[in-house]
């Protein structure tokens, strides 16, 4: 089939890859040159898994290619998929401004009949906008369809995520233009759900907004269980034997980030709310996530003497989550600033992110590995749960520091192996 993707962020290039690789013929489009510039010379923008060699081999095999060029995409292709950004406003609404451009000109260069499928996050109500806006903008009173499709992949493991989907969802608005989305995902034979365009928008934000909801749950539990002397990862896993709750998505820690849970639960607060519904749960999940960090600080202040002027703090990890380079609203920048506004110096390490880290953060000293971030440090705080810092010689790390305190926001040790190697050793729900 042939295959437009507009938007080549993280779901964009990826689905973009993975459809190349099922032996359609794609065309990914994105506005900004210099990116365009950069996959043409097999030079991923992201960091993914698996990425970099799965687009040079389907280049190579003229499955895939990169343009700005949106008329000749939309020209030549059957499936024009929509996947451009929809940052959050001040609200929390979602701004729509990419989406309603890019619709605006796939109706402008339309010859023949196009589906145009949104793979964006957005709000309920959007498909029909994208609708309205097409119809409004075509030149020529040429038939369209208007599909949402929503992506769930997982950032890290992306290519594994869209190659083998626990389930994918079409929201069409007839029969005939959910069958041609079927065969084009009918190689990945994973289940596939089909319903109206709005019930697929909210399947998107309700599942997002749900996993939210279990950080925030597990986390709340860890407040208590640092009260009561239980452990919260003993509470999770006894919790996750019954199927119906899951053992996924239990991890409590510093909370969500990344460029997905907080915006999207910040726009399903918004969208409820502009129905006139009660928003109290997402209220909850959010005032809760927002006050991870300001919590593990006050932790950190409360163990150090309340005193952090002068101090030099070692942090491991600056990525939002392992096996992303991605920064977008990352528990360290939060923790870094708090440090910085208490007076402490900061010295941090991350196996992947440090060039993004650079551009983002201001009088940090970055280390070249995790035991240089120790070096000379009052303490160290775990910040992402990278495997290779689950594999740290704490006697090596220890060795070199100031005082052997470590602030685990992760979970990542056992407390008595910390404990072991002479650490005053401090975690979540423990
Ligand atoms: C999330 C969803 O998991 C994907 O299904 C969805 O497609 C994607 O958003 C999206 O909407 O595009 P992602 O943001 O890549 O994917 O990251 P997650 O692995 O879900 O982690 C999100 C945040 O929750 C991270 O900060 C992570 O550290 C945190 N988390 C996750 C916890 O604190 N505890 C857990 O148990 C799990």
């Amino acid at each position: 089939m042939n295959v437009c993707v507009v938007g080549t962020g993280y779901v964009g290039l990826v689905t973009g890859v993975c459809f190349a690789d099922l032996g359609n013929e794609v065309i990914c489009v994105d506005k900004d040159a210099s990116k365009v510039e950069m996959l043409n010379n097999n030079i991923m923008p992201i960091y993914e898994p698996g990425l970099e060699e799965m687009v040079r081999r389907n280049r190579e095999e003229n499955r895939i290619s990169f343009t700005t060029d949106l008329a000749t995409a939309v020209k030549n292709s059957l499936v024009v998929f929509i996947a451009v950004g929809t940052p959050p406003k001040d609200t929390g609404e979602t701004d729509l401004c990419y989406i309603e451009e890019v619709a605006k000109e796939i109706a402008g260069h339309m010859e023949k009949y196009t589906i145009i499928v949104n793979k964006s996050t957005v709000p309920v109500g959007t498909g029909d906008f994208v609708r309205k806006t097409v119809e409004h903008h075509r030149r020529r009173t040429i038939d369209f369809d208007v599909v949402s499709n929503p992506e769930f992949l997982k950032e890290g493991s992306a290519i594994a995520d869209s190659l083998n989907p626990e389930r994918i969802v079409i929201g069409a608005p007839n029969n005939h233009v959910a069958m041609a989305l079927l065969e084009l995902y009918a190689p990945l034979e994973v289940p596939m759900l089909i319903t109206d365009v709005e019930s697929a928008e909210m399947i998107k934000y309700a599942s997002n907004a749900f996993l939210a909801t279990k950080i925030s749950f597990i986390n709340t539990i860890a407040n208590i269980c640092e009260r009561a002397g239980a452990d919260v990862t003993a509470v999770a896993k006894g919790m996750g034997y019954d199927s119906r709750i899951g053992k996924e998505f239990l991890q409590a820690g510093l909370g969500f980030g990344g460029s997905c849970f907080p915006k999207d639960t910040l726009s399903l607060r918004h969208v409820t709310r502009e129905f006139g519904e009660d928003t109290a749960i997402f209220d909850a999940v959010i005032a809760t996530n927002e006050d991870r960090v300001p919590r593990f600080v006050r932790r950190i202040r409360q163990e150090m003497g309340d005193e952090l002027k002068g101090k030099t703090i070692g942090i491991l990890g600056l990525a939002f989550k392992a096996n992303t380079d991605d920064m977008r609203e990352a528990k360290s920048v939060e923790i870094i600033a708090a440090l910085q506004e208490a007076g402490a110096s900061v010295k941090a390490y991350d196996p992947v992110s440090m060039d993004v880290a650079r551009t983002m953060l201001t009088g940090v000293t970055f280390a070249r590995t995790a035991y240089e971030a120790a070096e000379g440090a009052d303490a160290v705080i775990v910040v992402t749960d990278w495997n290779e810092f689950k594999l740290l010689n704490l006697e090596k790390l220890g060795e070199g520091m100031k005082e052997r305190v470590m602030f685990d926001g992760r979970n990542i040790y056992h407390p008595e192996k910390a404990r072991k190697f002479g650490f005053r050793y401090y975690s979540i729900g423990r």
